[in-house]
């Protein structure tokens, strides 16, 4: 069996919603400490509704592939949805990733949630912090 799903290298090959967004509502940047690469996430939201979402991911291929799946699966959907994908329904929607790359779906996912909490913060809605990730030292404003 290939280490790859022909999904994962379909997006990664091909990935959706590069680039950035002038102007968005909320922006998310992580980055794995140990093979340090970085995602990063712009959202358009309207209403409530993500109307566009663009990643930049400085990283291997699975982050590649996972950012473009995520980005793909909040698209046009509204913020609790957002909020509620998981890293593992990225690596699923991209038919699996080998263990040691799950991490790279887990960018995804956070970086997503620091996007929203972003947005949150920017208009000054209020919001539980226990449903984000930490924080952490590698989390700076642009
Ligand atoms: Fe670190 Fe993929 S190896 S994000």
């Amino acid at each position: 069996m290939a280490l790859y799903s022909e999904k994962v290298m379909d997006h990664f090959t091909h990935p959706r919603n590069v680039g950035i967004i002038e102007n968005a509502d909320g922006v998310g940047e992580v980055g794995n400490a140990k093979c340090g690469d970085i995602m990063k996430i712009y959202l358009k939201i309207d209403n409530d509704i993500i109307t566009d979402v663009k990643f930049e991911t400085f990283g291997c291929g699975s982050a590649i592939a996972s950012s473009s799946m995520a980005t793909e699966m909040i698209k046009g959907k509204n913020i609790k949805d957002a909020m509620a994908l998981t890293n593992k329904a990225v690596a699923e929607a991209l038919d699996g990733l080998p263990a040691h790359k799950l991490h790279c779906s887990v960018l995804a996912e956070e970086a997503i949630k620091n996007a929203l909490k972003d947005y949150y913060d920017r208009h000054g809605i209020a919001y539980d912090e226990s449903l984000f990730p930490e924080s952490d030292h590698d989390h700076e404003e642009a």
